[in-house]
């Protein structure tokens, strides 16, 4: 295949929610409607329950449900579409953060009655920040929700975006009666159908004529009319453009639970959504279609069976062709690498391929050579910005409880913290480990995986730091007052950088106001933007 069909041809997006607002069951009906399974329910769920913080064995499960389930691909209208998987669990949310930055857009699922949760929230400003572009779905609208015009308000808002619905609700909860498609101009009848697909969808060529009346009853009709006529006045009429560059958010309504609502998602969301787009790098911009091969490393998972030390870094391809067996760069080691069984994923299935194009996630086998965010390229000395590291919420200092295992746990961790399971930063005098996480849980995977894969023993002592600042200045001087004046807050991070260790928001606003040549981050992009 030449690389401008393949490129035309790919749909690599992400899907996010708050947990439970219907994630996997929209991820599920997709892959239905896609002929990738063929009954509902094939998809397990894959999202730890609240309840199971010391489930080890759910934890372990998740792990390798979502490698099986990493990237599920399938073909659909001419297209193949790459959903990229991304954990539901909050504590999991850095990993989800990654998981963005390899994707070209992503569809946001609503709870119709929640509507904008706390983790939409935060997922949201990662779209924002990169300029992602989002279509949004309402679900669950066979219950009794908010009302639709409230939502609107309400997403827009709180998500800080335009919104722009394409289909629209008739009625909802026990009066749903299905959905108007504004975009085709027709109507889709609303039936509770949790296995099959409903195909029952009736063009409307008049949203005027009694046709509607007779499909929905009088009262509903009008309504419908009256709320369209609503719609066309408020909000402007839909911008492709508007939408690829993030700053319009087309909506669809549904029910996942019930396939309904889910077609029109799919069919619209082929349209319009990007073929894959370039990325940045150090250097210059990367087109998909550059005809060398690069690609980046967004996640890596490890030890997926312990006597084997196995690790899959999972790496979206940006540009040209990658093809088995061919000697790539790896541009921080500065070294060449072949893979002779990189790895695609279709639905559940897992197989080696021999050629790969932009906008499709492979898996390499890895003895340890990637970090996130490394680049693979044909030759070419340049890093593709972007990866960011999210400040932790949660601190604490990791104390070795086996002197003999020193080595191991030293090793563990380090390996851990390249899988991207938590962020280390080490303090001096006497190398303290200060660990850091967006989950509570993390805590508890990183004790159990360190004891169970590497042997060692390890206690975490809680912090009480509120933000892990990166810093940068063109001002050394200013730098060097600041280090000396709060060793006990000062941090180095992986790669060396220096980080300031904030107990609370007051403490870094003073920092700031002291220093004002110094600019603390609370990402790690930076260090690209340079
Ligand atoms: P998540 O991945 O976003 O966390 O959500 P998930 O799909 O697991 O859905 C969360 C719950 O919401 C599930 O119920 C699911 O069945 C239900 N749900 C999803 N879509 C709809 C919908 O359109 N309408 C209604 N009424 N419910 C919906 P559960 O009780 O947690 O699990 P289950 O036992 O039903 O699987």
């Amino acid at each position: 295949m030449k690389n401008a069909e393949a490129i035309e041809k790919r749909r690599t997006f992400g899907i996010i929610a708050h947990p439970d607002a219907g994630k996997t069951t929209l991820t599920e009906k997709l892959l239905l409607f896609g002929g990738a399974i063929q009954t509902a329910g094939a998809v397990k769920n894959n999202k730890i329950k609240k309840s199971a913080t010391s489930d080890f064995m759910e934890i372990e499960k998740q792990r390798g449900i979502s490698v099986a389930t990493s990237v599920m691909a399938f073909e659909y209208g001419g297209k193949q579409v790459n959903i990229l998987d991304t954990p539901g669990h909050k504590d999991f949310a850095e990993d989800t953060y990654r998981t963005l930055t390899a994707v070209d857009s992503v569809i946001l699922v609503i709870d119709c009655a929640n509507g904008v949760e706390e983790q939409t929230e935060k997922l949201m400003e990662v779209c924002r920040m990169r300029k992602t572009p989002v279509i949004i779905f309402v679900n669950k609208m066979d219950r009794e929700g908010k009302d639709s015009f409230t939502l609107l308000d309400e997403l827009e808002e709180k998500l800080d975006i335009k919104v722009r619905p394409l289909t629209w609700p008739i009625g909802m909860g026990d009066r749903f009666k299905g959905v108007y498609n504004i975009y085709d101009e027709n109507i889709n009848l609303f039936q509770a159908n949790k296995t099959k697909i409903s195909t029952d969808i009736a063009s409307i060529s008049d949203i005027n004529s009694t046709e509607l009346d007779e499909l929905v009853g009088e009262a509903p009709a009008a309504e419908l009319r009256e709320e369209l006529e609503m719609i066309e006045g408020v909000y402007d009429a839909f911008d492709r453009d508007r939408y690829l560059s993030g700053e319009v958010a087309p909506v669809f309504f549904g029910s996942a639970v019930n396939n309904f609502g889910v077609k029109e998602l799919l069919d619209t969301f082929i349209r319009i959504s990007p073929s894959p787009i370039g990325r940045e790098s150090d250097t210059r911009f990367i087109e998909p279609s550059d005809s060398k091969f690069s690609g980046f490393v967004f996640k890596i998972h490890a030890n997926l069976d312990p006597k084997h030390r196995d690790r899959i870094a999972f790496l979206r391809i940006v540009s040209g062709k990658f093809e088995r067996n061919t000697f790539y760069q790896h541009v921080r080691l500065d070294k060449k690498f072949k893979f002779p069984n990189p790895t695609s994923f279709m639905a559940q299935d897992k197989s080696v391929i021999d050629e790969a194009f932009p906008g499709d996630v492979i898996g390499l086998y890895d003895t340890g050579n990637f970090k996130i965010g490394d680049t693979l390229t044909e030759g070419e000395k340049m890093m593709f910005k972007g990866i960011p590291s999210f400040s932790p919420e949660i601190f604490q200092e990791l104390e070795n409880l086996d002197p003999m295992k020193s080595k191991q746990l030293e090793k563990g961790i380090r390996q851990l913290t390249d899988e991207g399971v938590a962020q280390m930063f080490v303090q001096q005098p006497g190398n303290r480990k200060i660990v850091g996480t967006v989950g509570q849980l993390q805590f508890e995977v990183i004790a159990h995986r360190l004891e169970h894969e590497y042997g060692a023993s390890c206690r975490f002592v809680p912090k009480n730091y509120f933000k892990a600042c990166w810093i940068t200045t063109e001002n050394p001087e200013q730098l060097n007052q600041f280090l000396q004046a709060k060793t006990g807050n000062i941090a180095k991070d992986k790669d060396d950088n220096f980080v300031f260790l904030a107990e609370t928001p007051f403490l870094l606003q003073m920092a700031e106001r002291d220093y004002p040549d110094l600019t603390f981050h609370k990402t790690s992009e930076f260090k690209l933007e340079v």
